[in-house]
């Protein structure tokens, strides 16, 4: 397993092209199973949750080319026909959003076998309001020895669904399902993250006709079949904000590119009450802060889009940990997402974590240590903090950061600062989420 040294210190200047969305890209490419029509995807990010959502969509028969195409990078999806509808456990355990692929299995060709994906270290994560909104749409649901049996062999139909409270992977799979269902869906309580919105205009160029995606309530009319179509992967807005607050840590004068700043405005907020210097001009943003001047404690609550993403908790923590005073931060989303507490502890940060809610006070320095990465989202905050501790860092089990972070190592070296890979040649386990 590689894990990655880098010396803090080192102020950061340059530009950090921002990829395309993780979050979103792996819906899309579940979504092109809905189509018998090549999808090409741009803006495509190379991750491993990408690497490995291909290997089990080619399972079902979906050929997948990757290539540097005029806009970049890009994948093209093509299933001319579904020749399996299985996702086995061991593709699915290690990512949750691969148990997504049920539905646009099952809208394509009426039955699905996919296996759960179990636990993570962030928590429980159940998929039940996936499977009652499946069934909602007249699907029937079995389970049997850790698998989803579902079935509709006459078809998927229109219903209101009302999701008792907000779920992302919900609202994109049932979205999913119902776009070929007959009549007339109603989603209330739909969540309204960008990706969501990136998703249902992906489906409405593939001949999909949903109205409403990005506010609570999203109306699907469904169509008898799907076309292929060219979609650019909307910019990753976590992966803008996990070097936001990197360049805020490290100091320097840091411009994203290829972002869009209205995706991250709260977190930019934040940012300036603590003392960051933050300017946004068309698809860019840059981050100023002296080194030499300290930030100020700032307290956050994790929310549903638009309130402060949980995947940036972590990385906003890490910069809490060097600023002046105390702060307060509440994780509202996943009940067991401040496994990287310990982890800064281990660099020196003063963190007392109970519940939902973690008191930062900040210290005067971080000292560089050897700390583990124990999900996707806390390597990025263990990176960030490594950033500015004195001395050497090492961040073992980097195979999470690969998950969901296009070439790390090399966007921050390119703007001065001192991070390397280490190679090792002993296998990744399990990617455990
Ligand atoms: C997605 C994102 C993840 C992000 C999260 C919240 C992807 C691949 N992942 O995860 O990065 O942190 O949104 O913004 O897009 N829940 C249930 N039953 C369900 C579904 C969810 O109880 O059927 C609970 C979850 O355990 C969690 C909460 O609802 O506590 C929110 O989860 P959800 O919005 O579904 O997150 P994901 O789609 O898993």
């Amino acid at each position: 397993m590689d894990r990655i040294a880098l010396t803090g210190g080192v102020p950061l200047y340059g530009d950090i092209p921002v990829s395309g969305a993780k979050n979103s890209a792996i819906k899309l490419m579940a979504a092109a199973l809905l189509t018998s029509e090549p999808v090409r995807l741009t803006n495509m990010p190379r991750l491993a949750d990408t690497r490995l959502l291909g290997r089990l969509l080619a399972r079902f028969g979906c050929q997948i080319t990757e290539s540097d195409g005029p806009d970049g990078q890009q994948s093209i999806l093509h299933t001319p026909e579904i020749t399996s509808s299985f996702a086995p456990y061991d593709l699915v355990r290690q990512m949750r959003a691969s148990f997504n692929v049920l539905g646009p299995l099952l809208a394509r060709t009426g039955h699905a076998k996919v296996s759960l994906p179990g636990g993570c270290t962030i928590g429980a994560r159940p998929v039940d309001l996936h499977l009652k909104a499946l069934e909602a749409l007249g699907a029937h649901i079995d389970m049997h020895e850790g698998y989803v049996f579902a079935q509709a062999p006459r078809g998927l139909k229109g219903a209101e669904i009302e999701f008792p409270f907000v779920s992302v992977g919900a609202t994109e799979h049932a979205l999913m399902a119902a776009v070929l269902a007959q009549g007339t869906t109603v989603f209330k309580n739909a969540a309204c993250e960008p990706e969501i919105e990136d998703l249902a205009l992906c489906l409405n160029a593939m001949g999909a006709k949903v109205s409403g995606a990005g506010t609570p309530t999203i109306t699907v009319e469904g169509v008898t079949s799907l076309h292929g179509t060219d979609w650019p992967v909307i910019c990753d807005r976590i992966e803008a904000g996990t070097y936001a607050l990197a360049a805020a840590m490290a100091g320097g004068e840091v411009r994203l590119t290829n972002v869009r700043p209205d995706l991250i405005g709260i977190l930019l907020d934040k940012m300036r009450e603590a003392g960051c210097a933050i300017e946004t001009a068309g698809n860019t943003i840059t981050i100023r802060r002296d080194p030499a001047q300290k930030l100020k404690a700032v307290d956050i609550t994790t929310r549903v889009y638009p309130g402060f993403a949980t995947d940036l908790q972590a990385q906003f923590m890490a910069l809490m940990t060097l600023a002046e005073g105390e702060c307060i931060i509440r994780e509202t989303i996943f009940e067991n997402r401040f496994m990287h507490v310990p982890e800064l502890s281990r660099l020196g940060a003063n963190i007392v974590a109970s519940g939902g809610e973690a008191r930062v006070k900040g210290v005067d320095a971080l000292k560089g240590a050897q700390v583990m990465a124990t999900d996707l989202r806390a390597s990025a905050c263990l990176v960030i903090a490594g950033l500015a501790a004195q001395g050497e860092t090492t961040i073992n089990r980097v195979y999470h950061l690969d998950r969901g972070f296009e070439n790390l190592e090399g966007k921050l070296s390119a703007c001065g600062a001192d991070i390397r890979r280490l190679k090792s040649d002993e296998p990744v386990m399990e990617l455990e989420e």
